[in-house]
């Protein structure tokens, strides 16, 4: 892993205040990359204290990247630098368990502006920077989730679908280029996830999880090695083939059966 541009750009991460986006720029960090880091709480300014040790530079912008403006402050910051963006991690992102009648629209609305919108948003005006400039890597967090119609988290396993089929298509348009395109599918992995949308008492929810620390390291190689996907965890990746193999109806009841409120508590 490391440098394969003479001079070296900065590295970008959404999501970066908790969880596998965290973990991701620490990454990015201990491989000596100065980083702009971005959420939508405040918490996102201690990740320069948090990350400290590995004597770079760390930007942190508050912005909610569910709306243009919060991306267009996203862009700002990164613009002040003046250096151009090697790798970007389009991470953040959010779930949202419920039935879909029973959820609110705002809810549903904020979490298809953050993962589909702002990450569209965000990696059409870097992914033209990178053009311009001839390099860059881009990494989304897409999920096995979008193998799955998520019956009780159907919003967010759709987003996920989006996330992942657009990765591919959009690393194949770059393929003339000097810009890598991956996809990272992670499996249920240990982060405030599952406790913000609301699932902590599915059986998914309180099913064991991967490390967070574990998924990042695995999706920066894969984004570093510049492979096309990764699926996190022999498990998950079994899950992945036998969607295949599976109908749409079966996999959306199975589904259920994991994500349907109540269903952590038989
Ligand atoms: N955990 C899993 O099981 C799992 C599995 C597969 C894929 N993923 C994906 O992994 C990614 C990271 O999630 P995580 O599991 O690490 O969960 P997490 O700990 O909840 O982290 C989510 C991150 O996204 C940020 N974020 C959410 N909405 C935002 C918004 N509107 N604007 C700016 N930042 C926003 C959060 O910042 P704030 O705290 O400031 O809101 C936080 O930094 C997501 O795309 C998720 O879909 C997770």
């Amino acid at each position: 892993m490391g440098q394969i541009y003479p001079d070296r750009g900065i590295a970008v991460v959404t999501g970066a205040s908790t969880g596998i986006g965290f973990e991701l720029a620490r990454c990015a960090a201990g491989d000596g990359y100065d980083l702009v880091v971005a959420a939508d709480e405040p918490g996102i300014h201690d990740v320069a204290d948090l990350l400290g040790e590995h004597g770079v530079s760390i930007r942190a912008v508050e912005a909610d990247l569910s709306t243009p403006e919060g991306i267009a402050r996203l862009i700002d910051v990164i613009a002040s630098d003046g250096r151009p963006v090697e790798l970007l991690m389009a991470n953040a992102g959010r779930g949202l368990g419920h039935g879909f009648l029973d959820q609110s629209f705002d809810d549903i609305r904020r979490v298809v502006d953050t993962n589909i919108m702002g990450t569209l948003d965000l990696v059409h005006r870097i992914g033209r920077q990178m053009r311009e400039q001839q390099f860059g890597r881009i990494l989304f967090t897409g999920s096995i989730a979008g193998y799955i119609p998520g019956a009780f988290q159907a919003v967010y396993n759709g987003t996920k679908a989006f996330v992942d089929s657009f990765a591919y298509a959009l690393r194949e348009e770059m393929t003339d280029t000097n810009i890598t395109v991956t996809v990272l599918m992670p499996g249920p992995t240990e982060t405030e996830f599952f406790e913000r949308a609301d699932l902590m008492d599915t059986e998914m929810g309180q099913a064991d999880k991967d490390d967070a620390g574990y998924v990042a390291r695995a999706g920066y190689r894969a984004m570093m090695n510049g492979e096309a996907d990764i699926v996190t965890g022999w498990s998950n990746k079994l899950q992945t083939t036998m969607a295949g193999f599976m109908s749409p109806e079966t996999l959306a009841r199975r589904h259920r059966r994991i994500a349907e409120p109540g269903s952590g508590l038989r």
